[in-house]
């Protein structure tokens, strides 16, 4: 099994693969200055990779391409994702679309979608049509989200569109990570434990955006609510019957609140922390994560299951 000092060496490895890929673009195409991405962020998806990996008995080298791949979509998905969500700052810098315009970001995440299943397709002609039905479903979710805008959705609704959007991806890595190990009759359970491992990241993801400063997490705060976007936090609130009155109130003055006004976005964060409902929101998350701990115990390499399990739950408690 790998060590902590094996799993860095796999992600500068996976890291320097980025930047090969990244070298690789035509400085032209995007004016010449900083690359149009870099480094890793928190390489989420390749450190589950790689515990997966590990928990399966399969080769570092293996998963490391999977993990290449999944970079990649995932990194073309962020930018499509702050052109949608108008986002100013990624990871502590300012977005491509902040520096190239929105038009240039948008055609370089279709470039990295080309790129990410170009390298899919060295790994197999099957890894990469399964990448590229992952993307579909990618889109499909972001645009459930674009046309829940400004609405009152459900936790069935919600729910579906997180599993798209995000859990899609971490199913095709976990997915692609087994079927590169000895053990493809464990692709369902991998798939299982990549789903929930996806949807739970992204609840965290929203809970950030209530209780998060951005000098800590690289990226604007309250840009959700603001953007009309209902999260589970919201959901939450919405069926508590002794609150639902007041946040459908925040929310319809939010909606017709002037552009900058931060005022009501602050009273609903404030109403959601104090209440509890971030704190709920988290704790779906880490039952979701636990729901994968069975499926987990049952992989073959039962000494790597702690690492895996642990690694999960740092993604739903994280602060940043
Ligand atoms: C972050 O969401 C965004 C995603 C998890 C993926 C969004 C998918 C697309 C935009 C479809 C296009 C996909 C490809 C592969 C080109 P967020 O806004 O909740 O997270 P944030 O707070 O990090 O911005
Ligand atoms: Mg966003």
């Amino acid at each position: 099994m790998e060590t902590a000092a094996g799993t860095a060496d796999s992600i500068a490895r996976i890291d320097a693969e980025l930047s090969r890929v990244a070298a690789g673009i035509d400085p032209r195409l995007y004016g010449g200055g900083p690359r149009p991405f870099e480094g890793l962020g928190k390489a989420s998806r390749s450190r589950f990779a790689l515990l997966l990996s590990d928990a399966l008995g399969g080769e570092r080298a293996a998963a490391e391409r999977v993990a290449v791949c999944a970079e990649l979509a995932h990194t073309a998905s962020l930018l499509h994702d702050d052109c949608v969500d108008l986002s100013a700052l990624r990871r502590g810098r300012p977005t491509l679309n902040e520096r190239l315009g929105m038009n240039a970001s948008i055609l370089m995440g279709d470039l990295l979608v080309s790129l990410a299943l170009e390298e899919a397709w060295k790994i197999s002609p099957a890894a990469c049509r399964s990448l590229l039905e992952s993307v579909g479903k990618m889109v499909k979710g972001a645009l459930l989200e674009e046309r829940a805008r400004r609405r009152r959705t459900g936790r069935e609704e919600f729910f579906e569109m997180i599993a798209l959007k995000t859990g899609e991806l971490f199913r095709w890595t976990a997915v692609e990570t087994c079927g590169r190990s000895s053990r493809p009759d464990l692709i369902e359970a991998c798939g299982r434990i990549g789903s929930l491992a996806g949807s739970a990241f992204q609840l965290a993801d929203d809970v950030l955006d209530f209780e998060s400063d951005p000098s800590f997490s690289g990226k604007d705060s309250l840009k959700d609510i603001s953007e009309g976007k209902v999260t589970l936090p919201v959901i939450l609130a919405l069926e508590d019957p002794a609150l639902s009155g007041e946040v459908s109130a925040l929310l319809d003055s939010l909606a017709s609140a002037p552009p900058g006004d931060l005022e009501p976005a602050l009273r609903l964060a404030a109403l959601l922390r104090e209440r509890g409902f971030t704190a709920a929101a988290r704790e779906k998350a880490s039952s979701m994560i636990k729901e994968a701990f069975p499926l987990i115990d049952a992989l073959p390499v039962r000494a790597a299951a702690p690492g895996l399990k642990n690694f999960l739950l740092t993604l739903v408690h994280r602060n940043a």
